[in-house]
């Protein structure tokens, strides 16, 4: 495994480029699946997690070439097959194959998705939306397989805007007879891009980004040319560790402001100065944080996948914040990290109270999942000497080179290589 020290930060200045998004290209590439000519996906982010999802492409037989800072995917002669659970298990936006395998062959047959550190990550809403769609759904073994001769329109409610079930129903509508209305369901920026891009091979889709969407089935889906958005999650984690070190001043290009709004509100309201433009923000940290409370929703609510990295932001800042986890069940694991570097953080269900330390101290702690390991970096950017934070694979699936891109603005931060390669599953 691997693990990075990290020493205490000075200022941070200089500029972070966004990469791709992950949880925007994680659908996009399962959707190739859906079409029997090539495709071209630009700006997919060169991530553990991407490597994976391409990986099990390439079971069902599909070719995937590089070119030009662009990937080209062609499932022309793609076959039906059971992907290996060692591979699915890596990741769980491996379960969004459903949705493609049984819009493109009517069947699939996959390894049931664990939970994983920050929750049981249940799908049964998935399996409504097949349900409802005409499929037949049989579980055993461990193996989920669903049959469909010919998947048809429904009208479909989601119980919770789910975004990984909102992401598969439409990859199964897309090439079903008729048309499917999915009520209540998620409106992350992620989901709009996944329609624009089945819409780019000739989907109809209407409403993505709104709580109601109306896929109207087509017979079959062409090539296209798409450009992934950069990653909002990405961009909002490099903005709260400029907040979390004094006297910082970065400027975040390729992004897409209006996608991380509630971070730029509630960074605000922390005393932190907040600049941006039509595709780019700069963050510039004063000498105090003032804290603040978070309450996480699905989107435009304040992100999930933020929630670690702000509570860390908080840990030196002045008063107490009131933080509510209301997406997943289990997502404080990393406070008792945080607490062992000094913080000052009480946990009470879904919710937690952390009042503000003067500082925290370096000590040796681990990655419990991908956005804890970024919160334990945040906290090691202030905390008095240096931090070994091990199981960094976690951060490998969803920060793209890491750092490099804190090594650009200032940050002391190494790789070390330790003992062997062990597994990282979620
Ligand atoms: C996606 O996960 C993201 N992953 C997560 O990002 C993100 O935290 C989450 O959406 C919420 O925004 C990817 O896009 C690959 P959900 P997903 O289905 O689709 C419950 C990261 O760090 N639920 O919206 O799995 C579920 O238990 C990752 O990048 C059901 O009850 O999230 C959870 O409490 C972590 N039944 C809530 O909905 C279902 O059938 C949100 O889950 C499905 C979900």
């Amino acid at each position: 495994m691997e693990k990075f020290i990290v020493k205490k930060s000075k200022g941070l200045s200089g500029q972070v480029k966004i990469s791709g998004s992950k949880n925007a290209a994680l659908p996009i590439l399962a959707a190739a699946l859906l079409c029997s000519e090539p495709v071209r996906i630009d700006n997919v982010p060169t991530l553990t997690d991407i490597d994976v999802m391409l990986d099990l492409l390439r079971c069902f037989g599909a070719e995937i070439k590089p070119c030009g800072g662009m990937l080209t995917i062609d499932c022309r002669n793609t076959v039906n097959s059971i992907p290996d659970y060692r591979v699915t298990k890596k990741i769980r936006a491996s379960f969004l194959l459903a949705g493609a395998l049984l819009g493109r062959f009517g069947f699939c047959s996959l390894p049931l998705p664990g939970g994983c550190s920050i929750g049981l990550r249940p799908i049964d809403l998935h399996l409504k939306g097949f349900a409802a769609m005409g499929a037949k759904i049989a579980t055993e073994h461990g193996l989920v397989t669903i049959k469909a001769k010919k998947l048809h329109g429904s009208s479909i409610y989601l119980d919770f805007p789910s975004v990984g079930a909102t992401e598969n129903i439409m990859l199964a509508a897309v090439l079903a007879e008729g048309r499917t209305f999915l009520n209540n369901c998620a409106t992350e920026p992620e989901i709009v891009d996944l329609a624009g891009f089945l819409n780019a091979m000739g989907a109809k889709i209407e409403g993505a980004g709104t709580d109601s969407m109306t896929i109207e089935g087509v017979k079959e889906l062409h090539g296209c040319t798409y450009k992934i958005i950069p990653d909002r999650i990405e961009a909002g984690t490099y903005m709260l560790m400029a907040a979390a070190v004094r006297d910082s001043e970065i400027r975040i290009t390729n992004v897409i402001p209006q996608h991380i709004s509630p971070i730029i509100h509630k960074l605000t309201e922390t005393g932190i100065q907040v600049i941006t433009g039509d595709n780019f923000i700069r963050v510039i940290s004063g000498r105090e944080i003032h804290n603040t409370d978070i309450k996480t929703l699905p989107y435009p609510g304040f992100p999930t996948d933020l929630q670690a990295q702000f509570m860390a932001l908080m840990t030196t800042g002045t008063g107490s914040g009131l933080v509510k986890e209301t997406v997943f069940e289990n997502r404080f694991m990393y406070v008792a990290e945080l607490n062992r570097m000094g913080a000052d953080i009480k946990i009470d269900g879904r919710s937690a109270i952390v009042n503000g330390v003067k500082h925290l101290s370096g000590t040796n702690v681990k990655a419990t999942d991908l956005r804890a390991g970024a919160a334990l970096i945040i906290a090691a950017l202030t905390a008095e000497g240096q931090t070994e934070i091990g199981e960094i694979c976690h951060i490998d699936r969803g920060y793209v080179n890491i750092e490099k891109k804190l090594t650009d603005i200032g940050v002391d931060i190494k790789r070390i290589k330790e003992g062997d390669d062990g597994e990282c599953t979620e």
